[in-house]
């Protein structure tokens, strides 16, 4: 079937949600995707920030392999090994003492979401049901991540949706704590905003945060979905911050491309959690939590790490060196492998020029470039990253 072909026939029979630009991706290699007609790409969007391990990973591909197999699904009603295994291995490497699996990022926002309120029901704490999240929030698209998503579009065409939500501004401690009161049962905050513009949260904001949760006994919940596991340099984001949450949602590189997510609790939440509240079919099942014990076990090694922030030390300088000679750049924003160039223009523009020359980028709002290329970036990556990048606004402004 031909490119064109096959766009037509997704174009016919798909729910137009995504605009998708005019090339059919057939196969990825490293930090590159190749489409049908041979034209390689270098990819700093990454599935949008999931590929971590970048593509064909061999030990990924292998363990993917054996476990079909073996076993993929057998549901929730049974034990299996992979599930376990992985549970202990995320236990051991955070702050938590449970976790609860799931298919994606938005449904383990759920997930927490319902945990919170039942943490403050299990306590009689009756009038204790209000979510306090942030501006330029996004925690995805089901009815209750996006009750607490910021951006107006994505909630007001599907209302109600859940109640009980109030936003602060983003940073703003002071405006945070008037938030913050005795009706609160959570705070859910990224540590790094993904979508909504790579804003890195202060120090202070987010151990205010932490403070004010515990003075008005309140969980707080951090959304690592697209900050977390290895993504700006530190296996969690929250370990730059000197401090942890209740709960912490991760999901998207997790399956190693495979789609999981998961809850990451203390006992504390654990113990108001009993069978029967909370469940699902797939999450957790054998192939995907096999998957992810290769990816964690290889994001989580120290010189991997430590290999992310070198190249990321390398990015950041070398975005400011094309910052200085750009006009066109008025900010650069994010941390580790997960950069924002604010443009002054449409940054839908320059993804399409970025297809032109060879590079995928992602866009963040209307004015902001995001790049999250898999962690496995070296500095020739970044190297051609900017060499890329500057083509692409050449041509834009031709
Ligand atoms: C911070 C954050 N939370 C939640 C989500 C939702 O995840 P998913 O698309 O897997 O449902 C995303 C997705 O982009 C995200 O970036």
């Amino acid at each position: 079937m031909s490119a064109d072909d096959t766009i037509a026939t997704e174009q016919r029979y798909i729910l137009q949600v995504y605009p998708r630009p005019g090339f059919v991706l057939e196969r990825g290699e490293g930090c590159y995707v190749f489409d049908t007609e041979g034209r390689r790409y270098l990819d700093c969007v990454a599935g949008i920030a999931v590929n971590a391990l970048g593509y064909n990973d061999p030990d990924v591909s292998h363990v993917i392999a054996e476990q079909a197999t073996k076993l993929m699904h057998v549901s929730n009603l049974y034990h299996t090994q992979p599930a376990g295994e992985l549970a202990r291995q995320l236990v051991e490497r955070s702050f938590a003492d449970r976790v609860f699996y799931t298919n994606s990022g938005a449904e383990a926002i759920e997930g927490a979401l319902k945990f919170s309120r039942k943490y403050a029901y299990e306590h009689k704490h009756q009038n204790k049901t209000h979510i306090v999240a942030f501006s330029s929030s996004f925690h995805g698209r089901t009815m209750g991540a996006v009750a607490v998503t910021h951006r107006e579009k994505y909630r007001t065409p599907f209302a109600p949706v859940m109640p009980d939500v109030r936003f602060a501004p983003f940073n703003d401690l002071a405006a945070a704590h008037e938030a913050i009161i005795d009706d609160v049962c959570a705070v859910i905050v990224e540590p790094v905003q993904g979508e909504g513009g790579l804003s890195v949260a202060d120090a202070a904001f987010l151990q205010g945060l932490r403070e004010r949760c515990d003075a008005v006994g309140a969980l707080l919940i951090l959304d690592e979905i697209q900050c977390g596991l290895g993504r700006t340099g530190a296996l969690w984001a929250h370990e730059w911050y000197h401090m942890t949450p209740d709960i912490m949602t991760v999901a998207k590189p997790l399956g190693g491309g495979l789609p999981i997510g998961a809850i990451l609790m203390t006992q504390a939440v654990a113990d108001t959690i009993h069978p029967g509240d909370h469940g699902t079919t797939f999450g957790g099942g054998p192939l995907v939590t096999a998957a992810a014990q290769v990816v964690f076990e290889k994001i989580a090694n120290p010189a991997f790490l430590e290999h992310v922030r070198e190249v990321s030390d390398y990015f950041a300088e070398a975005l400011q060196d094309l910052a200085s000679e750009r006009p066109e750049i008025l900010s650069l924003r994010g941390k580790g492998l997960m950069r924002g160039i604010q443009i002054d223009g449409p940054a839908a523009a320059v993804r399409m020029a970025g297809h032109d020359v060879g590079i995928l980028v992602a866009t963040a709002g209307e004015d902001i470039v995001r790049l999250v290329p898999p962690l496995i970036f070296e500095r020739q990556h970044v190297d051609e990253t900017i060499d890329k990048l500057g083509q692409a606004f050449d041509n834009m402004r031709r």
